[in-house]
């Protein structure tokens, strides 16, 4: 089918309201052609760009969520941790107007403050700026683990008992929800994850309760709006329980 064909057809159907992308096989990408695996990086930003703009100016879904350096992606050699925060200060310094223009609002979930002081400010800045946008939650996952975040929300949670009288007994799984770095967004209908491997690596925990899984062999700078679209139309595939028994 072609682009064209494949979104009238996802129209058509129930969308998904938060689509979160695991985006796995940039450094395979690169070493199946003898480049650096900095080079599979650098083409893996141009993927996510291209999707970003898509979903947007198709309104798409109203949520996407990248993860792009997760708590334990520190253990990787300092040269490559660097490239990738360099990569990431100028894909949002660089996208930061175009967002705004296009009513992206950018949230950047995870430990911020570990960050280099460059990558902070650029985070700061666009958040800010992009506050208002209501056209496409665009929540990037950096320094962010699924476990970090719920150990947040317990640390949260501590806080209010101590400055509010939070007892155990009022703390249940909504109230706690809301405590956590996610509360804000709608809870992912849909995890897709490229590159072969099929896990969550500690990216959405609690919010992935129900989330449909979708794993795909492709490399992610190979991931298009084509491989979106039939991410999108297997979701709307899936028969979706939650725990009852079908209709
Ligand atoms: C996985 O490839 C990718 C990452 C470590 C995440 C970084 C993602 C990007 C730079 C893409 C762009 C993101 C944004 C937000 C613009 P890998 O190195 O784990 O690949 P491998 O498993 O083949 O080694």
């Amino acid at each position: 089918m072609t682009r064209a064909e494949l979104l009238a057809a996802v129209r058509r159907e129930a969308l998904p309201r938060h689509v979160a992308l695991i985006m796995d096989g940039n450094g395979r990408w690169a070493q199946r052609r003898g480049l650096p695996r900095r080079e599979g990086h650098r083409q893996g930003v141009k993927a996510a760009e291209r999707l970003v703009r898509f979903v947007a100016g198709e309104r798409l879904v109203p949520c996407l969520s990248l993860f792009a350096f997760s708590t334990e992606n520190w253990n990787r050699p300092q040269e490559e941790v660097q490239d990738l925060f360099d990569l990431l200060v100028r894909f949002i310094r660089e996208r930061g107007d175009e967002f705004v223009e296009q009513g992206i609002r950018l949230r950047v979930l995870g430990a911020v403050e570990a960050l280099p002081p460059s990558l902070q400010r650029a985070i700061a800045d666009v958040e800010e700026r992009s506050r208002r946008g209501d056209g496409l939650d665009l929540a990037v996952g950096i320094n962010f683990g699924g476990r970090w975040s719920i150990v947040e929300g317990a640390r949260r949670a501590m806080a209010l008992a101590r400055s509010d009288g939070l007892k155990p007994e009022d703390l249940n799984e909504s109230a706690f929800a809301r405590l956590l770095p996610t509360a804000e967004l709608p809870e992912p209908d849909l995890i897709v994850r490229t590159g072969e491997e099929k896990r969550i690596s500690n990216f959405y925990l609690w919010e992935a309760a129900y989330s449909e899984l979708y794993f795909t062999s492709l490399l992610w700078p190979d991931f298009d709006e084509e491989a979106l679209l039939a991410a999108i139309q297997d979701f709307q595939g899936r028969c979706r329980r939650f725990g009852r028994v079908p209709q």
